[in-house]
């Protein structure tokens, strides 16, 4: 019994440890496979239906992937680009603390933050379609468009590094981007840094596909992937005219791909704009001296009135008022326009997210997602809500801004319109 019991439990062991071999093959093989940034496929569907006609992978689709390959690196293995100001944005230790796969190296500093905390939100690339996102409204911010909302600049500017630094530790408040309040410092640091590098590089990304979108690649196309009108241009092409178009071509892919003309052309202007965002903070005038209740009337006169608030948040501040049907945020309508819905099956085929309304916000839940204290309301009354249709108050002066900041902190969540009338005194049931 024992003898041919042993050999049976070695057969098992044997096999076990097949398991186990293929198991660690598996895992091995899997983090071997060094991760991709894809490309903005939606951004991309956008230029072709815009022109009406396909991209051409060889000479737009790949030129763009590897331009932006060389200029910031893979998910595993950032690059800081060798821009000007670029110090001023992000170095390359705190970018190697966020990228790659979540773990830390052998002097024990993480590595990994984003993956860790933001990629299935965020997504990889920062498109904001990570895999949690469907279920989320808002959405995840999609950073490739380098648009943000709670944030100290104008409209146009990108937020300042402290702008970024305070949602991050804060959170949004009344959405699903929680606070990492209890993360160290240059932890907040690192990431912090990574959305600005994974911005740039969405930015860099838009650039670049404007630019190549504007050839004509109809001369170097298969002929299954051209237009009717394509098809058209080429069979009127004389044998010369073609060689001739196609050399042109060559010539303008040859300047577009030249490091010197990416980085100088196409990315230093957005560098630049992120390096000196605190030159574009709004300054916020010290709130003048006024009786509390005084100012909350004012505001209210403004909000109903001059400031034309109510025909968004609606005539009791709950976000009802008489705005379209069709409000959408800016980066939804990257992919959908509501009055030409035609498109919007392909866009969600390559990762679109569902078109959600946007709605102009319950004032009456007292709820500041930007940040409740007056600097942040004051700002986004100032400015508005970049990306989000809000726009800045210019028809209202610093005074009445700050009386219509008390108005919405102070006076519209409690203003009467959200009371029940008070009941006639003959109505009420007398007890006795
Ligand atoms: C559970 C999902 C979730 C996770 C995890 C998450 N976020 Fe967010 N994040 C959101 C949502 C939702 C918004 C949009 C809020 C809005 O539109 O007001 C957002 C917005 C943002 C914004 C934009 C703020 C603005 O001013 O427009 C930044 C920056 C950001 N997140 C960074 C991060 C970083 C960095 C991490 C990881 C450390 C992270 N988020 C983790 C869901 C998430
Ligand atoms: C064209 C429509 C529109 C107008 C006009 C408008 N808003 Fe808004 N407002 C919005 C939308 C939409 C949001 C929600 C944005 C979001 O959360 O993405 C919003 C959000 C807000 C918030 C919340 C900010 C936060 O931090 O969460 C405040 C406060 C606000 N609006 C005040 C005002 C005031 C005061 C005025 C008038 C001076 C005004 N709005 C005019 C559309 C509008």
């Amino acid at each position: 019994m024992r003898i041919s019991q042993a050999p049976e439990f070695g057969g098992r062991h044997w096999a076990g440890g097949l398991v186990l071999a293929a198991l660690v093959g598996l895992i091995v093989g899997c983090s071997s496979e060094p991760a991709q940034f894809e490309l903005n496929r939606i951004a991309m569907h956008k230029s072709e239906v815009s022109l009406g006609a396909n991209l051409d992978q060889t000479y737009q689709i790949d030129p763009i992937a590897k331009i932006l390959d060389e200029t910031f690196g893979t998910p595993d293995n950032p690059i800081v680009p060798e821009v000007a100001d670029i110090e001023e944005v992000m170095d390359i230790e705190h970018l190697k603390m966020a990228a790659g796969p979540y773990g830390s190296d052998e002097d024990g500093s993480p590595r990994g933050l984003y993956r860790q905390h933001c990629v299935h939100c965020h997504g990889i690339t920062g498109n904001g379609a990570g895999p949690t996102a469907a279920f989320l409204n808002p959405y995840p911010r999609n950073f490739l468009t380098g648009k943000f909302k709670w944030k100290s600049t104008r409209t146009g500017s990108p937020p300042t590094h402290d702008d970024l630094k305070r949602v991050l530790v804060n959170g949004v408040p009344g959405t699903a981007m929680p606070s990492f309040a209890l993360l160290p410092e240059d932890e907040v640091e690192a990431l912090v840094q990574y959305v600005k590098y994974l911005s740039l590089r969405g930015e860099l990304e838009r650039n670049l596909l404007l630019e190549f979108s504007d050839l004509d690649t109809s001369v170097v196309k298969p002929a299954e992937k051209r237009s009717q009108e394509e098809e058209e241009y080429v069979a009127s092409l004389s044998p010369e005219d073609l060689q001739e178009e196609k050399e042109d071509l060559d010539a303008a892919i040859e300047e577009l791909t030249d490091p010197e003309v990416v980085l100088e052309e196409f990315l230093a202007p957005i560098v630049e704009g992120w390096a000196f965002a605190e030159e574009n903070v709004t300054e916020v005038p010290e709130k003048p001296e006024a009786e509390l209740a005084e100012s909350i009337a004012a505001g209210r006169d403004l909000f109903f009135n001059k400031g034309g608030c109510a025909t968004c948040h609606g005539q009791s501040g709950i976000g009802d008022g008489q705005t379209a049907e069709m409000f959408y945020d800016d980066w939804t309508e990257e992919y959908y326009d509501p009055k030409a819905p035609e498109h919007l099956e392909e866009f969600l085929a390559l990762g679109a997210l569902p078109p959600r309304k946007l709605d102009p916000r319950n004032l009456r839940l007292g709820n500041f997602r930007g940040g409740r204290r007056p600097v942040d309301v004051y700002w986004r009354i100032r400015n508005g809500i970049e990306g989000a249709k809000m726009p800045a108050a210019q028809q209202l002066s610093e005074e009445e801004i700050w009386h219509v900041v008390d108005y919405v902190r102070k006076g519209l969540p409690y203003d009467t319109l959200s009371q029940p009338p008070e009941h006639e005194q003959e109505n009420v049931r007398v007890r006795n």
